[in-house]
């Protein structure tokens, strides 16, 4: 369940680079309490690496992320279990363990933090399995049996188990199809709508970011680019969130494709 009152995240001038190679170069964004948030931008800009910094996954440079006025940056590696332990996540590449059946990759933080009995941990990850169309036949199979949609609902499933206050979610609906699509964005407004939890999450998928979240960031250049809320969108007037909103091919960013020119 969550518990107590919603809790904001707060990122202030995040830097992350690879090498020479610089990702993130000064990242502010707050994620509101008890609200849902889209991060959107290019392919390549850094939202998924973004996101692995805020779950401690990835070290960063510089810059302060504060989660319910906790400062994150500099946990010791109890502190970010912790913290993981409160959030529900999904990665781009689902990231499901290979060698867990499909319900109890879903139940994997019941088994794990909560140390809910076996039998009860799988009721409830056949409920959520059930949520996102994944029927009890699925339960036993092992992940590799499953087709990439299906693995990204099972992500889906792991990450929203348990009523986590925070979650984060990366590309949640990439592969589904346009009606899977829609459940799954519906879900995610439900675990909004009514209860505190945090919600951020990544799509590519524009209309879905123009209509289903509270608030909109866009990522580019190292930056966020613009941030508000969803009403906000239209009328926000900046070159780089219409640009991308609306799918143009023209504007300030400039694509890069191979063997054009
Ligand atoms: N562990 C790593 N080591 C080196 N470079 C990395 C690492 N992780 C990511 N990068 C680089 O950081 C950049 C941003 O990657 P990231 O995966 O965050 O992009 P993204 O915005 O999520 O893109 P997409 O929309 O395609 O998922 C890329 O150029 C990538 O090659
Ligand atoms: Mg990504």
């Amino acid at each position: 369940m969550a518990s107590g009152a919603a809790k904001a995240i707060e990122i202030e001038g995040l830097a992350k680079s690879f090498g020479d190679k610089e990702v993130l170069r000064s990242i502010s964004l707050t994620v509101p309490a008890g609200e849902s948030t889209v991060l959107i931008g290019p392919s390549a800009t850094g939202k998924s690496v973004l996101l692995k910094c805020l779950l401690g996954l990835i070290p960063i440079d510089r810059g302060s992320m504060k989660y319910d006025g906790e400062e994150l940056h500099g946990l010791d590696a109890d502190g970010w279990n912790d913290f993981q332990a409160r959030a529900g996540m999904l990665f781009q590449q689902n990231a499901l363990f290979d060698s867990l059946r499909i319900w109890e990759n879903v139940a994997f933080r019941l088994l794990n933090h909560e140390k809910v009995p076996r039998k009860e941990a799988r009721q409830r990850a056949l409920r959520r399995m059930a949520e996102v169309g994944l029927g009890e036949e699925m339960a036993d199979l092992y992940p590799v049996e499953l087709s990439g949609g299906m693995q990204k609902r099972v992500g889906v499933a792991r990450a929203m188990i348990g009523d986590p206050e925070l979650l984060i979610l990366d590309d949640p609906t990439a592969g589904l199809d346009p009606i899977l699509t829609n459940s799954i964005l519906s879900l995610i407004e439900r675990e909004t709508a009514g209860k505190d939890t945090t919600v951020l999450v990544v799509t590519g998928d524009m209309k879905a970011a123009r209509s289903r979240f509270d608030n909109v960031a866009m990522l580019f250049d190292g930056e966020i680019k613009w941030a508000g809320r969803r009403e906000d969108v239209a009328h926000a007037g900046d070159p780089y969130l219409e640009q991308m909103i609306n799918g143009r091919a023209r504007g300030p960013i400039k694509m890069r494709l191979a063997a054009r020119d």
